[in-house]
């Protein structure tokens, strides 16, 4: 494994020893790894001769201050973690300055309205925030492909769209949820919730899946006015939106056409963790 904290170390090794090798593929995360990510970098493995992880918590994309406070930083086990994986890995894991040279700023994409819905309705400015160091990690690496989970479905839209505003020639793939035994699906965030309710969290998961049997017969309005009343049962969590939208182009459903795919998108609070989590539905 190889690591660098330095962009033109990163690209030097990249031109001298692998861009004429084959494939080049990146996974971009903000460390605190799992099986998730874990899944991304398999992948990336078996459909590349290279593959970079970059690790970068990226300021830019918290709408929250202490969120970014208590975004875990775990640089050594992230390190241990990707070497189970395979050791010809390169990890490049750079400082803020190194990312952000000039000043810690954000970029202003239009992503024909994707930015606002869901997430993006709840967190300012998210989106502008994760396709500004997204856009960044491109220019710097030069991909030909880049792994992205299907856990932030909404994001991986953006990116793809991204990569036709900005006009880069990578291809961007998404990946499978990986989720615990119960169903949660996992994030760096379960580490902030107890014993007991990493355990209950599974409610999560099952009411997408009964969601999901219920979309065989009964409409999108019903489906999300039980979902809220299962939520009010549960008072432990404390549900910020429950939507059915096009997988395409993330608009909420209106008529149901045949020939569209369709995803239920979760959002929930539990012990002030947010959880997000999305299943398609048809
Ligand atoms: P992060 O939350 O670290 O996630 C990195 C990648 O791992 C994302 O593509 C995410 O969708 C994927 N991932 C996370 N949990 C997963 C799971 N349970 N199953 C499958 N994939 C999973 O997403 C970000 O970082 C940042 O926004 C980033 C793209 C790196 C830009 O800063």
């Amino acid at each position: 494994m190889v690591l660098f904290h330095n962009k033109s170390e990163l690209q030097i090794h990249l031109k001298n020893k692998c861009r004429d090798a084959g494939k080049i593929a990146l996974v971009p995360t903000m460390g605190a790894l799992h099986k998730g990510h874990l899944s991304l970098v398999t992948k990336g493995i078996q459909e590349n001769r290279t593959v970079v992880v970059s690790i970068f918590i990226n300021p830019t994309q918290f709408d929250k201050r202490e969120d970014l406070e208590k975004y875990p930083s775990t640089l050594k086990k992230d390190l241990e973690l990707l070497a189970t994986v395979s050791e010809k890995l390169i990890v490049f894991a750079p400082s803020v300055s190194e990312m952000y040279p000039d000043e810690v700023s954000t970029k202003s994409y239009n992503f024909d309205g994707l930015e606002d819905l869901m997430e993006g309705s709840f967190r300012k400015n998210h989106f502008n925030g994760v396709a500004t160091v997204v856009e960044k990690l491109f220019r710097i690496i030069e991909p030909d492909r880049a792994y992205f989970g299907e856990k932030d479905f909404q994001q991986l839209a953006i990116i793809k769209k991204l990569v036709k505003g900005v006009n880069l020639s990578v291809e961007v793939i998404g990946c499978p949820i990986v989720r615990e035994g119960n169903g949660l699906a996992m994030s760096s965030r379960n580490n902030r919730l107890s014993k007991e309710n990493r355990a209950i969290a599974g409610f999560i998961y099952s009411t997408l899946e009964t969601a999901k049997n219920l979309f065989g017969t009964k409409s999108a309005l019903y489906i999300t006015d039980w979902v809220k009343k299962e939520f009010l049962k549960h008072s432990e969590f404390s549900l910020e939106y429950f939507e059915i939208a096009d997988e395409v182009n993330l608009r909420p459903i209106k008529k149901r056409q045949d020939k569209i795919k369709y995803r239920a998108f979760i959002a929930v609070y539990l012990q002030e963790v947010r959880l997000i989590d999305n299943m398609p539905v048809n």
